[in-house]
């Protein structure tokens, strides 16, 4: 079976795992976190990086950060992969889901903007102002865009809007190291950006997440709530309820051997993305994701639209062609069924219905690839 996303593993992780285990650092502290930590940021563009377990624990840990509570509205697009939506319920908050671009399958902006200008009232409140709903009168606190499979939408406009309307934007960029818009890196927009390393991403430390930011006093808090809330280095004090989200050094080791590799794995999947486009263009009535001339991508996962998408689907995984369908839209969740969702023709439901992604790891060879491509022209060929 060729693999959908597998981690390419081929540089220093050995050495450096070996290191942890021969020195006996392989828990919460060691050198390896906080080389992690700089690589990350220092490749984003952001002055700080905080490890923590996973993407999830960084966008809760971001939201704590941004003062949401459980009285609060967070946006966010109706198609993401359910932490982002996991993490909002984390801290009490509820969504408020705005559907997606046909086309470049990130959160409609115009959408957004519309929605925003029609039901929301801003408010002074202890010298800050904020947006509300004028509905439900409960507060609209910040923002998530998701870079969706590593591409980005408008960030300008983006950026615009949540000035505009005193949100904090909180960038779901775990799926888009190495994409940029306007050269500027994702997740180095907002008030905070989150990168996971789970075993499908670009790099991968098995499990794992970087949170990203500009300000020094959040960078603190952020290592602050993920290690416990502790004040004192020798004393048990806690003056909050933390969490023990720390990445360990074992896996952070893994984690500076990848990046050292990354720049080889970046140009991987953007050669793979380049034949994918070319070799697919035209084959039976397949339609790519448009990513706009303003956004070099990171090629993450190779997804495209096609009606035959469920045939296709099956007739992959029997022809040892690993392919997963896209997330279920989040409005279509039991979870998030009565949350409110914005759309004028529901966008998300013909994203979902047609969309498939297929082999895409940073290493996969040509000769994959070409088996990849023969199989689906073979589907049309005999299917359609
Ligand atoms: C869009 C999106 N958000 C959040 C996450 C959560 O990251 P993690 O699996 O590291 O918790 C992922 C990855 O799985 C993701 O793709």
């Amino acid at each position: 079976m060729i693999p959908l996303s597998v981690p390419y593993l081929n540089g220093n992780e050995w050495k450096y795992v070996k290191d942890c285990l021969d020195t006996g650092w392989i828990s919460s502290a060691g050198s390896y976190v906080t080389q992690f930590e700089e690589q990350i940021a220092s490749f984003v563009g952001a002055k700080y990086g905080i490890a923590c377990m996973n993407g999830t624990v960084g966008l809760h840990i971001a939201q704590i950060l941004a003062g949401v509570t459980s009285e609060d509205y967070v946006i966010a697009p109706n198609i993401t992969f359910i932490a982002t939506l996991n993490a909002i319920k984390y801290t009490g908050a509820s969504p408020i889901l705005i559907d997606v671009d046909p086309h470049s399958w990130q959160m409609d902006l115009n959408l957004l903007e519309n929605f925003l200008d029609e039901n929301v009232v801003i408010k002074e409140s202890q010298g800050f102002s904020q947006s509300y709903h004028k509905t439900t009168n409960k507060r609209i606190k910040a923002i998530m865009p998701v870079h969706v499979l590593g591409n980005m939408g408008d960030m300008n406009k983006l950026m615009k809007i949540a000035s505009k309307f005193h949100l904090d934007v909180i960038e779901d960029s775990t799926e888009a190291l190495g994409s940029y818009f306007q050269k500027k890196h994702a997740g180095s927009f907002g008030k905070f950006g989150v990168f996971s390393f789970n075993g499908n991403k670009i790099i991968s430390t098995g499990g794992g997440g970087v949170i990203v930011t500009d300000d020094e006093e959040l960078a603190k808090k952020a290592k602050h709530l993920t290690t416990q809330a502790k004040v004192s280095s020798m004393e048990y004090i806690h003056d909050e309820i933390g969490y023990n989200y720390r990445l360990v050094n074992v896996l952070a080791a893994i984690g500076v051997a990848q990046m050292e590799e990354f720049p080889k794995l970046l140009a991987s999947k953007r050669k793979m993305d380049s034949y994918y486009r070319t070799q697919l263009n035209g084959v039976g009535d397949i339609e790519f994701q448009e990513v706009s001339d303003e956004v070099d991508a990171n090629c993450w996962l190779f997804t495209f639209k096609t009606k035959y998408m469920r045939q296709l689907l099956n007739f992959l995984n029997d022809n040892g062609v690993q392919s997963r369908p896209f997330w279920m839209p989040m409005n279509q969740l039991e979870m998030f069924k009565n949350d409110i969702f914005i759309s004028n023709d529901n966008q998300s439901e013909q994203v979902y219905a047609s969309s498939i992604s297929i082999p895409s790891s940073a290493g996969i060879s040509l000769q994959e690839m070409e088996t990849v491509v023969s199989k689906i022209k073979l589907f049309y060929s005999s299917n359609i």
